[in-house]
């Protein structure tokens, strides 16, 4: 819901989460800045990521391509022809829209309409609710998710045309009004082609036209003979990249869900032809159990396979997640066929195959791809993360409870007064943690306060320093999520934290 969508935007400035950009000049639409606890919480995403895919997998190696690339890589993968946007505009406003993401947000609407009757039902009959038999026969739900299914099967096949009025049609026949104003009065939808466009050159009659890539996967697919070579690698096998990525997207107030320059964390799997819809399920099944080992909710997840296919794909579908704002695409895994590695052989005139000992025969193999956006996974673990708790006392307070592993700081160290040799002994403890582990240091205010600092900023533990560590050489040990203390030795501190809190 809206209120949840502004908290957790709010939240991530006063937290040092994210920043707009330049924002001492009102910053700049739809880029951001991440800040001393974003950086981290980031960092951590991606290196989960990369462990599970990279260090995981005997058959998947890393690279980092540049963002620069020949120009003619975008000729070749289609995106200076096809890489476009539907876009229309509302005359009365005069704002600019995506013509699909309108649909989409209507047909959202309608799910959310049948997951709200599910609720209700769910509540009045308790154990006793059958949820399968109820979206089967309750009348109500079946039109809604009916109907939410045929507006997504219209939007894909009006989009499949060149001629863009049945898109318009569909809009206007739905009623769609421009969120902000309520107009009906639109324009006829027209494609936007949406890559950065730069100069590589001194002069302006000597210089090369560029574009900063709108995708990572290129500079897999134009290594794929170099790593495969170098590496030795065998069918089946992967390439992994994390990078920037820059799209001139047309956005209306959706924080980092959709940027104009982004970090995407692509994997291309090379395969036999004939075999990509195994590997195309595999890896479907590989990045749901990702996502659901960090245990934010089974729930929170569903697939959408698509019914509209990119140029280069048989087959598509998105994990999509339960954002504060609804059901969106967090990931995208692809069976993306031969499309780019045969376009880069015919643009480059160089041979991008591979000879199979097992079969004896040479092929473009066919590639599967997983892709997800480090933004958009930051916004899930974040909006997720973000609760209000009413205590046993009646008091409230603010938690994240961002999974321990990804968090950004992994223990404040508190003396519990500024004075007795405390402050001392809790540097001591930074010491010897902060190699291992990214710890801080407060003492400023009464602990209580402080606990309630580092449960709003996410820190998973508290370790307190009293009178007694000065007797025994034990600490508390406060845990975020259950708020649970407990008398640790500071010799075990170390095991402890990694016990939960490393990868
Ligand atoms: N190589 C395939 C590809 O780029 P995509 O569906 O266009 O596919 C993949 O993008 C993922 O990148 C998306 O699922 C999303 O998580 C992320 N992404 C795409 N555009 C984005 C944007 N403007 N801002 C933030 N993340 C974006």
């Amino acid at each position: 819901n809206e209120d949840q969508f502004k908290k957790v935007v709010s939240h991530a400035k006063e937290y040092g989460y994210i920043f707009p950009s330049s924002e001492i000049y009102d910053g700049l639409s739809a880029v951001y800045d991440y800040a001393q606890n974003g950086v981290e919480l980031k960092k951590n995403i991606r290196e989960y990521w990369w462990r599970s895919m990279v260090y995981m997998h005997q058959n998947i190696v890393g690279i980092d391509a540049a963002i620069l690339m020949h120009p003619t890589t975008w000729k070749a993968s289609g995106h200076v022809d096809a890489f476009n946007d539907p876009l229309i505009d509302n005359k009365d406003s005069k704002k600019r829209y995506r013509a699909d993401v309108l649909i989409e947000d209507y047909a959202e609407k309608l799910y959310q309409k049948a997951q709200k009757e599910i609720a209700k039902a769910q509540k009045r009959f308790g154990d006793a609710f059958d949820e399968a038999e109820f979206v089967a026969t309750n009348p109500r739900v079946v039109r809604y998710l009916a109907e939410q299914k045929e507006v997504l099967a219209r939007m894909a096949k009006s989009l499949g045309n060149e001629d863009l009025t049945d898109v318009k049609a569909l809009i206007e026949e739905l009623g769609i009004s421009d969120p902000d104003t309520g107009s009906k009065n639109w324009t006829d939808v027209k494609q936007f082609n949406l890559m950065f466009g730069t100069k590589l050159g001194a002069s302006a009659e000597s210089a090369t036209d560029l574009y900063l890539r709108p995708e990572t996967a290129q500079g897999i697919f134009v290594n794929f003979l170099n790593v495969q070579k170098t590496g030795r690698m065998k069918i089946p096998f992967g390439i992994a990249q994390t990078g920037k990525a820059f799209r001139n997207e047309i956005v209306a107030r959706q924080f980092i869900f959709r940027m104009r320059e982004f970090e995407q964390m692509e994997m291309q799997f090379f395969v036999r032809p004939g075999e990509e819809m195994k590997y195309y399920e595999y890896w479907k099944e590989t990045r749901l159990k990702w996502h659901l080992a960090l245990g934010m909710g089974e729930e929170n997840y569903r697939f959408h396979d698509h019914e509209k296919l990119a140029h280069y794909a048989n087959a598509a579908a998105d994990i999509e997640f339960n954002f504060p704002f609804g059901f969106k695409e967090l990931e995208g895994i692809h069976s993306r066929t031969d499309f780019d590695l045969k376009a880069h052989e015919e643009h480059s005139g160089k041979k991008l195959q591979y000879f199979d000992h097992e079969i004896n025969k040479s092929y473009t193999p066919y590639v599967v791809e997983t892709s997800i956006g480090l933004d958009r996974m930051f916004l899930a673990v974040l909006s997720h993360s973000l609760q209000e708790e009413t205590l046993e006392d009646g008091s409230s307070r603010t938690v994240l409870k961002i999974p321990a592993i990804l968090a950004p700081t992994k223990a404040a160290v508190l003396p519990l007064i500024k004075r007795d040799g405390l402050p001392e002994i809790a540097q001591s403890i930074i010491d010897d943690l902060s190699w291992d582990f990214n710890v801080l240091y407060d003492e400023k205010d009464a602990v209580g306060r402080r606990y309630r600092r580092a449960d709003a900023a996410g820190t998973p533990y508290c370790i307190t320093v009293d009178h007694q560590t000065k007797e025994d050489q034990t600490v508390t040990l406060r845990d975020r999520d259950t708020m649970e203390q407990t008398r640790v030795s500071i010799k075990d501190l170390s095991e402890k934290l990694r016990h939960t809190i490393t990868f």
